[in-house]
């Protein structure tokens, strides 16, 4: 059993530890207890919160005095929670999913059940085996040491009545220390290590390691002859099991601590202990000194080694390193019951801590995920568990991880009586199933803190200066490596505060706040002002103005993509699985693509280019065509579309999406059901994602637009043109709405709701595009400012307008429509127009598709196409004088044509039910349709294109000139 494939010898530095006890994490048999099989199934959800490394808590033979650090055979699994193998299949399991794992060796004591202990107890005063522990005919040695437990021991001596004689002790009467002073008991233990890192564990905790030697005249704590024997512990890993890790749990002083590492030659990791609890006190005194004053104690460490930090874990949170005084003000602070208090410290979880008031929460673990060195997760704070002082000992903070609304928080299927530590009983509220469904969730947020901090080598490996702003009420720190830069801006109040920060070493860089991509203004000289809400936390990454061009990368290439919808969303997350991206944006929702490529000399290259990829495709369509020519279709813009010998087209959606495929429903029901000659026939398709639908080809023709524009430089007229494609839309709309058996394709009437709905559409996409274009204006040339300006003059006139919706009563019915009509859609054979495209505007849900529309929102489509294609043509023209000249022709030529198309698509609906038989309807509904035209073009243009942006602001002026009584 291998450790994950990368042997990066500092993997410790990058990772995410949590911090579990198998028998609360879930119980796969049902007696009560968590077990590693449990743990196995459950490794799913560890690695989707992501988190990379586990640490678990004793799980060896022990009569579990103190929950497991009292071991009774140092290379077993407690058979109540499994078998050795169990634990082989977990590690694997584990490795698989990238996660590493962590165990405990308890190295000072042992419990008084080990055999060694019994041994020792009969064994002769003097011999190897008696002296496997530390003892003594009178109890007065070694008084200056402190005792931990102090809540349930008297003295760190109990006399043994077997041996005669008293035994040492650091902990409990029940786990006497170990001599290490005897090569025996030192043997022992590297057996032990050997044993768990053969298995492939990546690393250990060496518990309670400060007290493994006793000297008369010292308080028997980081003894030099502790030191020497990490160091020879230490050769033994590296020349073994070079790659693994030894953490040292010792809760003293920084200058302490920090010998743990001294060299490089001892453990790589250690827990900052005092950083810990100064980070509650800090944040009950609104002040950022405890915090600053810490680390500016803590002495550098070497190259190779890191702090563990941590906020909560299976103990106690201790206050032995801090002062009297100060213990005082947390037990007032945080435990004002006194059955919250246990030893020297608090027996609380983090959420109640907090009083559960998430923006505490949060905070905290921002500075857990920004402070230097690694952050420790506790098991259950990632959902906010609470936790129940009632219960003995440490016992309130370990209970069982809180899965769903089931009976035992779905922890276990035992009779409640059975399970091991009851369930805390808020669980219908805070599970881990509830907070998955919800994004708002504590849950949810911890997932995205995560993956933020997993982004930023800077935050494991960075240098930390902390900033001195005269508000003590912020702390702010930035984080350097390479070259990233991060600066954290924390609140401590829990009211508002605004902050001035000397920033002027980093003058020009931009802060981007990195949850939601915002840009906040360039750093200049002088001091950087920033207003902070109650416990707010800023993480910016402070970044050159010009962002580097060099290398082609995914954002690069989806931004000069035609078919790539999200060019005016900021895009927060990339994630690349397969042939599918799924592109994330700080505002709205996510979208997936589909994106086959592959990399040519550096760059990235559309797999559409190779013939046998588009070949491969075809075949998955099942239709029994064979291809030798292969093409693609040049003037595609949403989607990608391949030509087969000129016979077949496949068009393939790059945008992925759930739900049924209009296009294909559409095409189906116009081919087959009701022989619509207008339209391709569907041959085939590939149904789920990519979605791709077969068509025939028609070759050789032109489309609408091609043909329009060549119609207009050559001055000529369009009319039977204009008149045929007015017929053939109508007919289209009679096709598509005359099936009234099929609900999918029969007319529906309005009805008041829907008529207020579509007021309310309108007025929010109205509202939408005008502030767009707002904050566009300054970026605009003079003439467009002029049209920019008029259209936002008209703000309050087209509202009025969009009213009438809520108060005329609608006659006509809406139906299924084309819903991205336009010249670009229609193809000319010669002598008739083909219908193509029924995908809908490609901005729109799927879902949103297939509400019925009025059919004159097609009908306004192809008004507002002339009205591009006369004006895009004039665009071209470069003389002035011409351009004068054509622009007369062209608006004549719009207005000639528009009316031609307008009264053969009339003549052709007759009385259908879609065509509305009062004018002041018609009149209305073809209007707004129109402005919601000309206002999505707006938008779109603006993001787009923004030189074709004169288009739809001159069309929407007109529209709206046209349509004023
Ligand atoms: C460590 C453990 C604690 C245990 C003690 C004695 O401090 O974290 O849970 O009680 O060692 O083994
Ligand atoms: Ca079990």
């Amino acid at each position: 059993m291998k450790p994950p494939a990368s042997i990066n010898n500092e993997w410790y530095k990058d990772t995410i530890f949590y911090e579990l006890r198998i028998r609360s994490f879930y119980d796969s048999n049902g007696d009560g207890i968590g077990d590693i099989k449990g743990l196995t199934q459950k490794l799913d959800y560890l690695q989707d919160l992501g988190v990379t490394t586990l640490w678990l808590l004793p799980f060896y033979p022990s009569p579990k005095k103190d929950d497991g650090y009292d071991i009774a055979n140092y290379c077993a699994v407690d058979p109540e929670i499994g078998t050795l193998g169990d634990f082989k299949k977990f590690l694997t399991e584990a490795h698989r999913r990238g996660l590493r794992v962590v165990t405990e060796l308890v190295l000072n004591h042992t419990s008084d059940q080990h055999p060694w202990f019994q041994r020792a107890q009969r064994a002769k005063a003097g011999s190897a085996d008696r002296d496997f522990y530390v003892w003594s005919d009178t109890p007065n040695r070694y008084t200056e040491v402190r005792i931990i437990f102090n809540d349930t021991e008297k003295s760190n001596w109990t006399y043994d009545p077997v041996a005669k004689a008293y035994y040492w002790h650091r902990f409990f009467s029940h786990q006497p220390d170990l001599n290490f002073d005897n090569p025996k008991v030192q043997q022992a233990l590297i057996h032990a290590l050997d044993f768990w890192l053969a298995l492939g564990v990546d690393g250990l905790r060496l518990d309670a390691v400060p007290y493994l030697y006793e000297r008369d005249g010292t308080n028997c704590e980081n003894l030099p002859e502790t030191f020497a024997f990490l160091e020879k512990l230490r050769a033994h890993v590296d020349k073994k099991f070079p790659g693994r890790m030894l953490l040292a749990e010792a809760n003293q002083w920084p200058d302490d601590t920090v010998r743990y590492l001294a060299g490089g030659n001892k453990c790589q990791m250690a827990f900052h202990f005092p950083i810990m609890p100064r980070l509650y006190m800090a944040l009950a005194r609104e002040d950022r000194f405890p915090i600053i004053d810490i680390l500016s104690q803590t002495p550098p460490l070497p190259a190779s080694c890191q702090w563990g930090i941590f906020l909560r874990n299976h103990d106690e949170l201790t206050l032995e390193m801090v002062t009297e005084e100060e213990r005082d003000e947390m037990w007032a602070f945080y435990a004002k019951d006194p059955r919250a208090r246990i030893n020297m410290g608090i027996r609380r979880r983090l959420a109640p801590l907090m009083e559960n008031d998430r923006r505490k929460i949060e905070l905290l673990n921002m500075l857990l995920f920004s402070l230097p060195g690694t952050p420790i997760l506790y098991y259950g704070d990632e959902i906010g568990m609470g936790d129940n002082i009632k219960l003995s000992d440490r016992n309130g903070v370990r209970t069982p991880m809180q899965w769903n609304s089931d009976k035992n928080a779905g922890f276990s299927k035992a009779h409640t009586k059975r399970i091991y530590l009851p369930v805390i009983d808020d669980y219908t509220r805070i599970n881990v199933e509830v907070e998955q469904n919800d994004s708002l969730s504590l849950l949810s947020w911890t997932k995205r803190v995560i993956s933020l901090r997993k982004k930023h080598k800077v935050f494991g490996r960075g240098t930390c200066t902390f900033l001195e702003p005269e508000n003590d009420k912020i702390l702010a720190f930035i984080r350097e490596y390479e070259d990233e830069r991060i600066l954290v801006v924390t609140n401590l109040s829990h009211n508002a505060q605004h902050v001035a920060l000397d920033l002027s070493k980093y003058h020009e860089l931009t802060p981007i706040e990195l949850f939601g991509k915002t840009t906040f203004p360039i750093i200049g000289k002088t001091p950087f002002i920033l207003t902070l809400g109650p416990y707010a936390v800023f993480w910016f990454s402070l970044e050159k103005s010009q962002p580097d061009t060099d290398s082609v990368t995914l954002p690069d290439f989806l931004k000069k993509s035609r078919w790539f919808g999200g060019k005016g969303r900021m895009i927060e997350q990339i994630q690349v699985s397969d042939n599918v991206v799924n592109v994330t944006y700080t505002e709205g929702p996510s979208e997936r693509y589909f994106v086959p490529r592959i990399l040519v000399k550096g760059e990235w290259v559309d797999a559409f280019q190779s013939p046998a990829f588009c070949r491969s495709l075809l075949k998955m369509t099942k239709a029994p065509i064979r291809a030798s020519k292969i093409r693609l279709l040049e003037s595609e813009q949403s989607n990608t579309s391949i030509i087969f010998d000129d016979c077949y087209i496949l068009k393939v959606y790059r945008k992925l999406s759930e739900g049924k495929n209009l296009e294909k429903e559409i095409g189906l029901h116009l081919t087959q059901k009701m022989r619509f000659p207008n339209t391709p026939k569907v041959v085939g398709f590939i149904e789920s994602n990519p979605m791709a639908i077969l068509h025939e080809f028609i070759p050789n023709t032109k489309n609408g637009w091609e043909l329009a524009c060549e119609a207009l430089q050559q001055g000529k007229k369009f009319l039977s043109e204009a008149k045929l494609l007015g017929k053939r839309t109508a007919e289209l709309h009679i096709a598509l709405s005359s099936d009234t058996k099929n609900k999918a394709f029969s007319p529906e009437p309005y009805g008041s709701l829907y008529q207020q709905s579509l007021y309310q559409t309108m007025r929010n996409q109205a509202g939408i595009t005008f502030r767009q274009l707002r904050r566009g204006l300054s970026a605009l040339p003079s003439d467009m400012l002029k049209l920019a300006t008029k259209v936002l003059d008209s703000e309050q006139m087209l509202l009025a307008r969009f009213s009438e919706l809520r108060t005329l009563p609608l006659r006509s019915h809406r139906i299924q429509i084309h819903g991205d009509y336009h010249l670009g859609q229609v193809l000319y054979t010669g002598n008739d127009f083909m219908i193509i495209d029924f995908e809908g505007e490609p901005s729109r849900k799927s879902s949103t598709r297939t509400i019925k529309r009025s059919a004159l929102y097609d009908v306004a489509g192809m008004l507002r196409s002339f009205h591009y294609a006369a004006t895009s043509t004039l665009m071209k023209e470069e003389d002035a004088k011409k351009r004068t000249l054509l622009s007369t022709r062209a608006e004549i030529w719009y207005r000639t044509i528009s009316r031609e198309f307008l009264t053969a698509y009339i003549n052709t609906a007759g009385n259908a039910s879609f065509l509305p038989a009062d004018p002041a309807e018609f009149r209305l509904l073809l209007n707004i349709s129109l402005i919601e035209k000309a206002l999505y073009e707006i938008g779109y243009e603006q993001n787009n294109r923004p030189s074709w942006l004169r288009i739809p602001l001159s069309g929407l002026i007109d529209i709206l000139e046209r349509d004023s009584p």
